[in-house]
């Protein structure tokens, strides 16, 4: 019988497939597709993407399987679940995290509309002429269509959500992981055989590398891979939370991150070759936050008929990519009203989805409040948040190793612990406090926002 304090059972995953294409659903998003692209394109190419895969492995793969063991070993989502090893000082770092989650989601849903809009609009009518695909983006991006398209979105995530674990989250991914992939695939060929198109590849894996040396690239480049992997603000955490002991978590981690990682590489392989077969590279070095749903829609226009069936399927997969990811960003601010105040899950949604949604408004009716939010949330927020929990498991919990081997003992998780004590809060504390660094990007933003 259940009292009126005990909580009911915690829902799990119905089998390991489920967790794993959740969890590879949360990471790959509009990061893998518009943000890896437009910052490979700001920052020349090669070398960007070089220092984005070496971030992933130093960084990335500790910290997600620092998120992976406290999930799992605490099941329950991030405040609890650091309070459950840490004690109730540690409570607040979950509170960062949910704060996180809320930043993020707020504006991941504006962008998500424009893709909606754009799947939509390129099913009713095709892709702008090349002289309209700016005012066409100036109009879509910022206004009360804007803030339309984001209420909608919202609303579709936030459905997935209430609907719960299995019913919802698990089934949904089972469902459009595999779609999205077959539809990358399949763009990145119909690229692959355009006449022209082979500049693209040399413009995506060769380049000036000096351009590693840059500290600003580095610090994008390490920001990059925790957005990409959806990690530092407990997303895999509270996922894994939903596992059962038997799982794998090193395997389960390298599983993640490589198919995140080999999704950004497809849809490079995509987007860079289009834009050169069509001549379009000089509106890509200038990039910003808009090129490429300015860029690409115009390919897809110059392309005819069959462009506008590629584009169709593009703007359909990103918005697939994006309701995956942004999916897994509402279920830790739910879960978190769910296991500390034991709210049921449905009102908890759609309390946290409204929420969120309302945040989100300003983002939609202006791109600079976008941008501020994204490095504020996606980039900052993220890198302290990866530092505070790399020290956590590295220096609070007992016996990290054992946590994180369970069942399947490894001898690297030894180094693995001495990553997550040292080296990584070492170079994330860098990359964010030092001058010129996230901290600084990120509050020059906003203070630039309030002080105009
Ligand atoms: N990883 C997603 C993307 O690349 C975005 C995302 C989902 C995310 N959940 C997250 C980013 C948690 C940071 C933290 O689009």
């Amino acid at each position: 019988m259940l009292g009126p304090m005990s909580a009911p059972q915690r829902e799990h995953w119905s089998r390991g497939l489920g967790f794993t294409l959740a969890a590879v659903g949360s990471a790959v998003g509009l990061g893998n597709m518009w943000r890896f692209s437009y910052m490979t394109a700001e920052h020349g190419g090669a070398a960007f993407v070089l220092l984005y895969v070496l971030m992933t492995l130093l960084l990335g793969l500790p910290v997600m399987l620092a998120e992976l063991t406290v999930g799992r070993g605490a099941g329950k989502s991030p405040i609890l679940a650091l309070g459950h090893y840490g004690g109730r000082k540690w409570r607040p770092l979950g509170g960062l995290f949910v704060l996180t989650g809320f930043a993020i989601l707020s504006y991941y849903s504006v962008i998500a509309g424009w893709t909606l809009r754009y799947t939509v609009s390129g099913v009713l009518g095709g892709f702008p002429e090349p002289s309209n695909a700016e005012a066409l983006f100036g109009q879509i991006a910022s206004g009360w269509d804007a803030v339309a398209w984001h209420l909608g979105f919202m609303v579709i995530c936030t459905f997935v959500v209430a609907r719960g674990v299995r019913a919802g989250i698990e089934r949904a991914s089972l469902l459009l992981m595999p779609v999205l992939g077959l539809m990358l695939l399949g763009l990145a060929v119909f690229a692959a055989v355009l006449p022209g198109s082979g500049a693209g590849y040399g413009y995506y894996f060769t380049g000036d590398l000096r351009g590693a040396l840059d500290f600003d690239v580095v610090t994008d480049a390490a920001a990059q891979a925790f957005f990409s992997l959806s990690l530092g603000m407990g997303a895999i955490l509270t996922y894994a939370s939903y596992l059962s002991r038997q799982s794998d978590l090193p395997l389960e981690g390298a599983r993640i991150a490589l198919s995140d990682f080999g999704v950004a590489l497809l849809a490079g392989l995509v987007v860079f070759p289009l834009i050169f077969a069509l001549g379009l590279q000089h509106d890509v070095g200038e990039s910003t936050l808009g090129a490429l749903f300015i860029t690409l829609p115009t390919a897809f226009n110059k392309l005819g008929a069959a462009g506008a069936i590629i584009g169709v399927i593009f703007m359909l997969a990103l918005s697939v990519a994006a309701l995956t990811s942004a999916i897994s960003l509402l279920e830790v601010v739910t879960a978190s009203l769910v296991d500390v105040w034991n709210w049921r899950r449905a009102p908890a949604a759609w309390l946290c989805g409204g929420a969120i949604a309302l945040v989100g408004v300003p983002s939609a009716l202006n791109l600079e409040v976008l941008d501020a939010m994204d490095s504020v949330g996606g980039q900052f927020l993220l890198v302290l948040g990866g530092a505070l929990l790399a020290v956590f498991v590295g220096w609070v919990m007992k016996n990290p190793a054992a946590e994180a081997a369970g069942m399947h003992p490894r001898p690297a998780l030894g180094a693995w612990v001495w990553l997550l004590r040292i080296v990584v809060p070492v170079i994330l504390a860098v990359l964010a406090f030092y001058p010129g660094g996230l901290a600084s990007q990120s509050f020059g933003k906003l203070w630039k926002l309030f002080t105009g």
